[in-house]
């Protein structure tokens, strides 16, 4: 469930661990900049505490392992009593372990444990007198802490008057919810001010901040109650008396806010192991909490069971902490795509440096969109915050601003749609394609109509744009049945140029079965594999009846890309019929049909069928070679793009590919050929000019 800690090897190695703790340390109670996420700065605690327990005369006195508090803040407000911290465990064998500890130091096993969730804020004691709130301090280092008493107002749940007149101290967790965080970012960037890494961080600087122009709402919950000097003494011996969850039933009638109105009151347990389950059930609602929680805490409920266990210098033995792992981990922004959804919204996604979280690999988070990006003034190179909370999407929650090195670069925003190449409509927050939901068919239009697919010429963006706005195209199979005066009927199409886009589209009907197959856009099927699924089943017919052991016969497909080119050709199967309807060829040239035969060889042993060469075509003055193409072609084959090339090796027998190895039996190199002409000369690759080349497959030249 944890991470392991890392390993100090040396006093030295030590004595850096303890320096970069305290710093961290020191940043996390002061609502500072800390260079670690929490997980590091745990796992950095278990080293240094694993250390000193092999080095015990080395302790150094800063060492956060023995402290009251982290922080080395001066605050000049003393506290009453110690606001002590809580020790950690991580799994259900440490906390079993520490409630047999705790057993054996009172003498019998705990009477009832209360168990609630551990907040992730800031601990703040907040003075009561007459039933008036007067005071708020700071944890500073424990002892002593801040006067944040101007913040009194803007925190909900900690009200300015209780319902009683009473004096004391209430104790507990103030935080921001998502909800606040996002407003309180939202009002500080407005006001120019940097984003806050995440909630926590957010809750520490507004609690502190004197004079700012504006307020942000935060949020409080008592997890304690305690006298102050001034309490009367039945009361103070009350409050010294009471069952921790009846004190928390006191504050909620007092007026002061606390777990009990969440999705994770406070409940108290018997066993160890109701406590554990009770672990299991918060630790399963973490995720859709308005609020953040990093662990559950487990308190001794009876106030004499407490007593009779006491107090260490830094935590109290009647109480733990059930860490859960991190939801948050500072990892870099490497990158920012831009999708298209179904409906044409584009939004951007974040490519980040992969980092764990919870034991998932993170490598993408959601980008809201580009006013967001901007807003949080993110840029590329940016360490940033992640969160990832359950199975809910990871989103970047801010940039770490102080860990900036003048290196980021900002954000480049589309101009066009990325997908369609229209313009996009910037009205709104969400960025959309102007071709909204006819963006995917304009794309996929324009790749169809694509040189290397069925090559229409005069179908260029713009027009299909046209042919889709105006509802004559819903689909490839409708652009060979338009009529001329449908044509004629669009914007800035005269005679001639409709002529030449039927002829076009003509021509097109008439492409072999390689191109009308790459043009369907089959997912895993690019050129040279559609090329050698046409060659090997011939027919658009053979091609449909194959199941996927016959698809695996195909040179390259294996058992992973079978089932889903067998599945997609069946889900394109209405447009394929309505493609054949519209007189579209679907055969390759030169191909010949895999035989029955050899169909049931391969169903009787899948495994040596899979990848087969027998399937593949035998003859042509290429058979067997593989041959790499480079450089500008010349002479005959000067007209032909580097597909065309391609294709022209494969009718003559041969298989092309585009990097020299060993495997190369032939480099045709052009002009300007470089690398690959270079490592075809180093491995002794047989090479031919383009002319030679042509000479060699003349007979197949188109
Ligand atoms: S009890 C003496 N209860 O966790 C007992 N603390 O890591 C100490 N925290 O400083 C506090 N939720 O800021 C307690 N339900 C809870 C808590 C809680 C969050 C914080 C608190 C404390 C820190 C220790």
């Amino acid at each position: 469930m944890t991470t392991p800690a890392a390993v100090i090897v040396d006093a030295a190695a030590y004595a850096q661990a303890v320096e970069n703790a305290v710093k961290a340390s020191a940043a996390y109670y002061t609502g500072g900049t800390s260079p670690m996420d929490d997980d590091t700065y745990d796992r950095l605690v278990r080293a240094i505490t694993t250390w000193e327990t092999g080095h015990p005369d080395q302790v150094l006195p800063d060492s956060p392992s023995g402290k009251v508090a982290g922080g080395a803040v001066e605050g000049d407000v003393p506290h009453t009593v110690a606001m002590l911290s809580l020790d950690n465990v991580f799994s259900p064998d440490e906390f079993t372990a520490w409630t047999a500890s705790l057993a054996r130091r009172i003498g019998h096993d705990v009477e009832r444990f209360s168990v609630e969730p551990k907040l992730d804020g800031l601990a703040i004691a907040a003075r009561y007198t007459h039933g008036r709130l007067d005071r708020l301090i700071t944890r500073g280092d424990g002892t002593a802490g801040e006067d944040v008493s101007h913040a009194i107002g803007t925190v909900e749940g900690l009200p300015e008057a209780l319902t009683e007149p009473v004096t004391m101290e209430v104790r507990g967790e103030v935080l921001m919810t998502t909800a606040q965080f996002e407003h309180a970012n939202e009002v500080r960037t407005a006001h120019g001010g940097q984003p806050f890494a995440n909630p926590r961080g957010a809750s520490a600087g507004t609690l502190r901040a004197r004079e700012r122009a504006y307020t942000v709402p935060m949020t409080f919950f008592g997890y304690g109650l305690l006298p102050l000097a001034d309490t009367d003494t039945e009361l103070a011996g009350r409050l010294r008396e009471l069952p921790h969850s009846e004190l928390m039933a006191r504050a909620a009638e007092l007026g002061v806010n606390t777990t009990a109105g969440t999705a994770v009151p406070s409940t108290t347990a018997d066993t160890a192991e109701q406590v554990l389950a009770r672990v299991q059930e918060i630790a399963a609602l973490r995720a859709s909490l308005p609020f953040g929680i990093d662990g559950i805490v487990i308190k001794a409920d009876l106030a004499a069971d407490q007593q009779a266990a006491g107090s260490g210098t830094r935590a109290p033995r009647w109480a733990i902490a059930y860490k859960l792992p991190a939801v948050e981990k500072i990892t870099r922004l490497l990158e920012v795509e831009w999708n298209v959804g179904r409906t044409g919204i584009i939004a951007p996604r974040a490519v980040l440096e992969p980092v764990v979280i919870d034991g998932a690999t993170i490598t993408y988070a959601t980008l809201h969109n580009p006013a967001d990006i901007t807003r949080r003034d993110l840029r590329l190179g940016d360490h940033v915050m992640v969160h990832r909370a359950g199975d809910v999407i990871p989103r970047i929650e801010a940039p770490v601003a102080h860990l900036r090195t003048g290196s980021e670069q900002p954000i480049a925003f589309p101009e066009v749609c990325p997908r369609c190449g229209a313009g996009i409509d910037t009205s709104e927050q969400r960025w959309r394609c102007e071709n909204g939901r006819n963006c995917h068919l304009v794309a996929s239009l324009s790749y169809a109509a694509g040189r290397d697919q069925l090559d229409i010429e005069g179908l260029g963006h713009t027009r299909i744009i046209q042919l889709v706005e105006a509802g004559l195209v819903t689909d490839l199979a409708d652009l060979f049945t338009v009529t001329r005066d449908q044509l004629l009927s669009l914007e800035r199409m005269g005679e001639t140029s409709t002529d030449n886009l039927l002829a076009a589209i003509g021509t097109a009907k008439g492409r072999p079965l390689s191109r009308v197959l790459c043009a369907l856009g089959v997912r895993g099927t690019g050129r040279s594999m559609s090329r050698r699924i046409a060659r090997h089943f011939a027919t658009m017919d053979h091609l449909r009846a194959a199941d996927v052991t016959s698809m695996q016969q195909v040179e390259g497909i294996g058992t992973e890309k079978a089932p889903s080119i067998v599945a997609e050709l069946t889900e394109l199967a209405p447009l394929i019929d309505k493609l054949v309807a519209a007189g579209v060829n679907m055969t390759e040239p030169g191909a010949t049909p895999p035989s029955p035969a050899a169909t049931d060889d391969a169903t009787d042993d899948t495994q040596t069928a899979q990848g087969s060469e027998d399937s593949e075509p035998t003859g042509g003055p290429l058979a067997g070679m593989t041959v790499v193409v480079t450089g500008a072609m010349t002479g005959a084959l000067e007209k032909l793009s580097r597909n065309q090339m391609n294709e022209l090796v494969e009718r003559a027998g041969g298989r092309s590919s585009s990097s020299v190895s060993k495997k190369t039996t032939l480099v045709v190199a052009g002009e300007g050929a470089g690398s690959k002409r270079a490592k075809a000369e180093s491995l002794g690759i047989r090479l031919a000019t383009p002319e030679e080349f042509a000479t060699l497959v003349s007979e197949h030249l188109e």
